[in-house]
């Protein structure tokens, strides 16, 4: 399985041709100037209704006719944007595919879509575990630490936990650290840091102090790729 970031909280996996795309925030995305912004995806996952993750979602499901999975608000909000190809789910649904399944589970954070001047409710916001091709992916979304963690950790063997870690706004490298604890995942790649000052992270540190712990630690840079 390949793992590509695009920074902030933006993933791809990749894997016998199936392109799975997290929280597309790549256009407003202040480190990507310049960069190519076009990813195409079979599937997109939308973890809330933030710009810094619902993003360009829009856009690259309209060109390419990507599956969007998200929950129930935000598919309605999407569908009235024009797009069909959309899967609503709920926390706690599990979504059977091709490559094995995406499994919607909490965050604790908020969730609102700005549209234009209005405001627009965007439902619960929602982390993801994913099997792709008998990889298990925990993707936290945008998430304080919460102790059902724990569950989450009892429930999937965890192959990899992408974390949140810049604090302000999510759990910080400590609150992580912390986090590991309970997901017990073998590999952590940090997200949601650097992007702006507000949310900067000392991630060399985290790294070592994952090491520390016995457990993997990748930072990747933008549009690095790491094959697991
Ligand atoms: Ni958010
Ligand atoms: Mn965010």
């Amino acid at each position: 399985m390949k793992v590509t970031f695009f920074g902030h909280s933006a993933f791809l996996l990749s894997q016998n041709n199936v392109r799975l795309l997290f929280d597309p925030f790549l256009k407003e995305n202040p480190l990507r100037a310049g960069l190519n912004n076009d990813v195409k995806a079979d599937y997109i996952l939308v973890s809330h209704g933030h710009k810094d993750h619902l993003g360009d979602t829009v856009e690259l499901a309209l060109r390419h006719n990507s599956k969007v999975i998200s929950i129930f608000e935000i598919s309605n909000y999407l569908a009235s944007k024009g797009l069909t190809n959309l899967v609503p789910v709920n926390i706690g649904g599990k979504l059977k595919t091709d490559f094995g399944y995406i499994k919607m589970v909490m965050a604790v954070h908020s969730s609102s879509i700005l549209d234009r001047e209005s405001t627009l409710n965007g439902g619960f916001p929602a982390g993801f575990v994913v099997n792709f091709f008998g990889n298990t992916i925990y993707f936290a979304g945008d998430t304080g630490i919460f102790g059902d963690m724990k569950l989450i950790g009892d429930l999937y063997s965890i192959d990899i936990a992408l974390l949140p870690v810049g604090g302000h706004f999510t759990m910080d490298t400590s609150d992580a650290l912390y986090a590991v604890d309970m997901l017990r995942p073998k590999f952590v790649i940090p997200m949601h840091f650097n992007t702006w000052p507000v949310i900067s992270a000392d991630v060399n540190t985290f790294m070592e102090e994952l090491k520390n712990k016995g457990i993997k630690g990748v930072c990747l840079d933008i549009d690095e790729s790491i094959e697991i």
